[in-house]
């Protein structure tokens, strides 16, 4: 499953049962850069006599998603009747951090070396945090005889391109209605080695349907998983406009995490 590092397509693939896609579409991609400054020099330009004074580009495409392309502006203003020059900075102000794409938020993948095995033949792995506290959570949910069982975890954006465009083909869907259930390659939480699709070991034919909200795990995760830093993500009408995933979790115990998916 998962990305093996062999490349074989992964088994489980996150694809919701038959009835949940044909949901209408709620999605709404929520993309809004008002500005987008690619190169040295370009320059926005403001109302109300304001002058770009500095311009400084953050890093594009070498670091989280998540962090803004500018990343600081200062801006110098002359008043009419004096030399006074007031400047302003606007960190962050100006252009939305976040790139989405059908409802989806971008992530980066996360470096194989970060990556940790939560399984024997390490097919599903997290990021080392988010992983280690998983095996704390799944170890307490055993002390209570619940049995959590790690059904996804880290994916490339080789694995999400098939479960996106593959399966898409398959079942002869329109992107809008596949991104309801799947996001496109480079868009998915499971890129970012946080998110884990959870099971009740118990209850194998609730796997990664609306089902497993009912089982005895779901229960257990939902009065303890924040406990370990997990939240769900997916909730029912959630504003991504992604159908309700009661099975799929992500890790914001940390700084970096929680940067990964609140950074605006
Ligand atoms: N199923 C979730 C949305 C994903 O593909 O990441
Ligand atoms: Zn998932």
């Amino acid at each position: 499953m998962n990305q093996a590092n062999d490349g074989a397509l992964p088994p489980i693939d996150d694809i919701p049962e038959a009835r949940r896609d044909s949901q209408a579409s709620t999605g709404e991609a929520k993309s809004s850069l008002p500005w987008i400054l690619t190169g040295v020099g370009a320059i926005a330009v403001l109302s109300g006599g304001w002058a770009i004074s500095q311009v400084s580009l953050g890093p594009i495409g070498t670091a989280q998603p998540m962090v803004g392309i500018v990343n600081t502006l200062s801006l110098s203003q002359t008043t009419n009747d004096s030399s006074d020059v007031i400047t302003a900075t606007v960190s962050d102000q100006l252009v939305p951090a976040q790139r989405t794409l059908l409802g989806h938020k971008a992530y980066d993948e996360a470096p194989v070396s970060e990556l940790t095995a939560l399984t024997a033949d390490g097919s599903i792995r997290l990021r080392t945090p988010a992983a280690e506290k998983f095996q704390a959570m799944v170890d307490a949910a055993r002390r209570q005889r619940i049995t959590l069982v790690p059904l996804s975890g880290f994916r490339t954006q080789e694995d999400q391109a098939h479960l996106f465009f593959d399966i898409k083909a398959e079942r002869s869907q329109l992107a809008v209605q596949r991104a309801e259930v799947s996001a496109p390659p480079g868009y998915s939480e499971h890129h970012s080695g946080y998110a884990i699709d959870i099971g009740d070991a118990d209850e194998p034919e609730t796997h990664l349907t609306a089902e497993f909200a009912e089982t005895a795990a779901f229960e257990w995760l939902q009065e303890n998983a924040n406990r370990y830093g997990f939240e769900m993500t997916f909730e029912a009408d959630n504003d991504q406009g992604v159908a309700y995933e009661p099975w799929h979790w992500r890790f914001v115990g940390d700084r970096h995490s929680l940067e990964t998916f609140y950074q605006e």
